[in-house]
């Protein structure tokens, strides 16, 4: 049994040394964040998938800092021993670097995250490098950036031909140099994953990158099953809630309308002596 009371970039840094693999889920509330962290999971995202899972948008564009901020707070006040990452929703980081830490600090002031995630290689390194200079912790995030679907032309796998595969390769270890503390890699090849995994100092944490990264992350409510639609083929599925839910739901529904609910142990009391005087 692990005995680390907080994970800290100093944890995070011995588990890439010691080759441990790193546990990450997104959660969006504080319910959900007390139950990752009961499991010991590792780290936690409060990533801007937020936007598609919980907001009900098709795409995290919408997502706002107010979103991420509201929802930040709500995750770290319930994990006490995850390493809460929240991501920087899309335009918040992307102008200049100087809006860029400005935001950042704003959701680490305001969440009590240890640390943002950003989407995107060297064309954000001054940013990331503003942001690290500022103290705090950066997640990179390569491969399939959801905030640049339209210029990637959609959901699709990256890093496929040879010189996409080397940019990747490239703009990872920048953002390793750089001193980003882990680098998420999402719907990339494994066999590149793995590449990239070997030649970078910087942990990778891969969705839909195979078993060669350090970690993995999952978007919980994908891997809890409580998505009905599209679910990607890197997906999991480690318990069915869809149907637990609407069963459960089905059930309350029946018994209201038998009236066997709510029976004599969910109810109140008055005495027949106070009732009889009232009028
Ligand atoms: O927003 C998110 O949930 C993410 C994960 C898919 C890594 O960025």
């Amino acid at each position: 049994m692990d005995m680390i009371k907080k994970v800290t970039t100093a944890v995070l840094k011995e588990w890439r040394k010691e080759n441990r693999p790193i546990t990450m889920l997104t959660a969006y509330d504080y319910g959900m964040a007390r139950l990752l962290d009961e499991a010991e999971i590792d780290m936690i995202l409060v990533g801007d998938s937020l936007g598609n899972v919980v907001l009900g948008y098709d795409s995290t564009l919408p997502v706002t800092m107010e979103d991420m901020i509201h929802h930040g707070k709500a995750v770290c006040r319930g994990a006490k021993r995850a390493f809460v990452v929240v991501d920087m929703p899309f335009m918040s980081y992307q102008v200049c670097a100087e809006e860029a830490v400005r935001n950042a600090g704003r959701i680490m002031k305001e969440t009590g995250a240890q640390g943002v995630k950003v989407e995107g290689g060297q064309a954000i390194l001054p940013a990331v490098k503003k942001i690290i200079a500022a103290g705090i912790p950066v997640v990179a995030h390569l491969g399939l950036t959801p905030q640049s679907v339209n210029q990637l032309g959609g959901f699709k796998v990256q890093g496929k031909d040879e010189e996409t595969a080397q940019q990747l390769i490239n703009d990872a270890k920048a953002l390793s140099d750089a001193g980003v503390i882990a680098i998420t890699l999402e719907c990339v090849p494994k066999d590149l994953a793995q590449k990239i995994t070997e030649q970078v100092t910087a942990p990778t944490i891969g969705i839909g990158a195979g078993n060669g990264c350090l970690g993995q992350v999952l978007v919980v409510n994908d891997m809890l099953g409580m998505q009905s639609d599209f679910v990607p083929k890197f997906v999991e599925k480690y318990a069915d809630l869809k149907t637990v839910i609407i069963d459960a739901a089905k059930q309350y529904k029946e018994a209201v309308i038998k009236r066997e609910f709510p029976a004599k142990q969910h109810s109140f009391e008055i005495s027949a002596e106070v009732l009889e005087k009232l009028y």
